[in-house]
């Protein structure tokens, strides 16, 4: 089938598996669902959109950014409440004893399941409908509450778990946080790192994984003093929001909301939470995401975490998958602070001074999935012209590797002044390719988001010139070897942040 007909999904994930993007993990021993391994060039993409969400997300704000680690004593996940709340309801056939999540089973079979119905009413459910195992007919055990973390041990006996969020990591440090923010608040705190979520039957392909890369803030701040910012340049923007009850009148379009008029009516819990959501507007417009295709969704109360008075998922429309979270924005109020107090015994309080009070800081906490915001962001890049040619238009600044070098003839002499000229521009990091015709070497620079290429053809012998190729129009200029260095500086150089 040619490539203008196929999805853009089954073109993607064919690409990423050929050129190194990423691939299903564990494939000789057949595969387990929800893990997935990132190629050298998927590595890269990722490596500098965490560092793109860094720059936006703590640089620009002058956050601490920590490493806590990935393994969790229990009493970490009692206080947090995960140990007791962060399940999915889930189906054990009888017979063959295969597990399924029961939302998804019952909604294959056309049943809906009401978000935060109880285990009787899947019983209910299971039992009205005469719903069977899909693998051998027979019937259900009673709905239970499925962990959706990995337990572990640690050492000989003591049990623990792999981390669920990066969050806890931060806030069993606040102490110590804090006092090198030098005792003030407010306080913003990220990490970025692998987390784990054990899924009953992760069906989603790449967006639906059991072990990901979260990068999160934990921003802290006193609701008494410190509602959130106010300057006129966030008030003045407008994010695209379906709010709770547009959702509960069967609303599911967008609505552009602008910022001050959704603060003035008390639509947020705190200004933090806007704030962050325009920083976001402006991270996914540098990601290459258009508007109109991503929005800021309330959650329903029964759809909330456990942790959370207030939550907006970010969701990006992806073709398969319909609209995809890819971000949450929580108020976690002093949920998990005051979790930790109660559990370790510590105090958590800080002291206020323009008020003489003690408080537990309360949370604003902006999370991302970094797995899925690639995803996305290849799937908005991939182009599929008539002719079949396929290239990934991704932001300069985040494509895997900065410029390709080629000889023009794959000559001796013209290697050797092509080796010259990327060892000159060792300050970026340049894909030699010598390999193959040059159209070749073009069109695979292009199938992985290369954005320039340099060329060393005949001309560059007699006046050190080169071509510099642009992918998406594939436009040449020419230019001097002594500029490459300003000029890929200037092409590569990264949006700033809108507030
Ligand atoms: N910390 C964000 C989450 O658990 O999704």
């Amino acid at each position: 089938m040619p490539a203008t007909k196929q999805k853009k999904t089954d073109v993607l994930i064919e690409l990423a598996k050929r050129r190194g993007i990423f691939w299903p993990s564990y494939e000789i021993y057949g595969g387990v669902k929800g893990l997935l391994t990132l190629g050298n060039v998927g590595f890269e993409i990722k490596r500098r959109l965490e560092n793109l969400w860094i720059k936006y997300f703590v640089y620009s704000r002058n956050f601490q950014i920590i490493e806590s680690p990935v393994i969790g004593p229990r009493p970490v996940y009692v206080a947090s409440g995960h140990e007791t709340q962060f399940t999915d309801k889930a189906l054990k056939c009888e017979k063959c004893c295969s597990v399924f999540r029961a939302d998804h089973l019952l909604s294959e079979v056309g049943i809906n399941v009401p978000e935060g119905a109880s285990l009787e009413h899947i019983d209910e459910l299971v039992a009205h409908n005469k719903v069977k195992c899909p693998n051998c007919g027979e019937n259900f055990s009673k709905a239970f509450q499925w962990l959706l973390m990995f337990k572990t041990e640690i050492g000989v006996g003591d049990p623990g778990y792999l981390r669920p969020e990066t969050a806890q990591g931060i806030f069993t440090e606040f102490k110590r946080l804090y006092v090198h923010s030098r005792s003030s608040l407010p306080l913003g705190v990220a990490q970025i790192g692998k987390v784990f979520r054990n899924e009953v039957s992760p069906r989603q392909g790449p967006i639906r994984l059991r072990e990901f890369t979260i990068m999160e803030v934990e921003f802290f701040f006193d609701p008494e003093t410190n509602t959130g910012p106010l300057d006129e340049k966030y008030l003045e923007e407008t994010i695209p929001v379906l709010t709770a009850e547009d959702q509960e009148k069967g609303f599911s379009g967008l609505r552009s909301v602008k910022v001050r008029d959704a603060v003035e009516k008390g639509f947020f819990s705190n200004n933090w939470i806007p704030f962050f959501l325009v920083l976001t507007k402006s991270f996914l417009k540098a990601l290459g995401i258009p508007d109109g295709s991503y929005r800021f969704r309330e959650k329903l109360p029964s759809e909330r975490a456990h942790y959370a008075k207030q939550l907006f998922d970010c969701e990006v429309l992806l073709e398969s998958w319909g609209w995809t979270e890819v971000a949450g924005f929580a108020y976690r109020t002093d949920y998990d602070l005051s979790g930790h107090m109660r559990v370790s015994g510590e105090d958590m309080s800080v002291f206020i001074s323009s008020t003489n009070k003690k408080v537990v800081p309360h949370v604003v906490e902006p999370s991302f999935g970094a797995e899925r915001l690639l995803y996305a962001l290849l799937e908005y890049s991939l182009k599929i012209e008539e002719d079949g040619r396929i290239y990934l238009s991704i932001p300069s600044y985040l494509s895997p590797f900065d410029v390709s070098v080629f000889p023009l003839l794959s000559k001796p002499d013209f290697i050797a002044k092509a080796k010259e000229v990327a060892s000159y521009l060792s300050d970026f990091k340049v894909n030699f390719d010598d390999s193959g015709s040059i159209g070749r070497r073009y069109a695979r620079a292009d199938e992985i988001g290369i954005p320039f290429a340099v060329t060393i053809d005949h001309q560059t012998f007699s006046d050190d010139t080169v071509t510099l190729r642009f992918r998406d129009t594939k436009e040449q200029k020419r230019i001097s070897i002594a500029s490459l260095p300003t000029e890929l500086a200037r092409l590569l150089s990264t949006p700033k942040p809108l507030v």
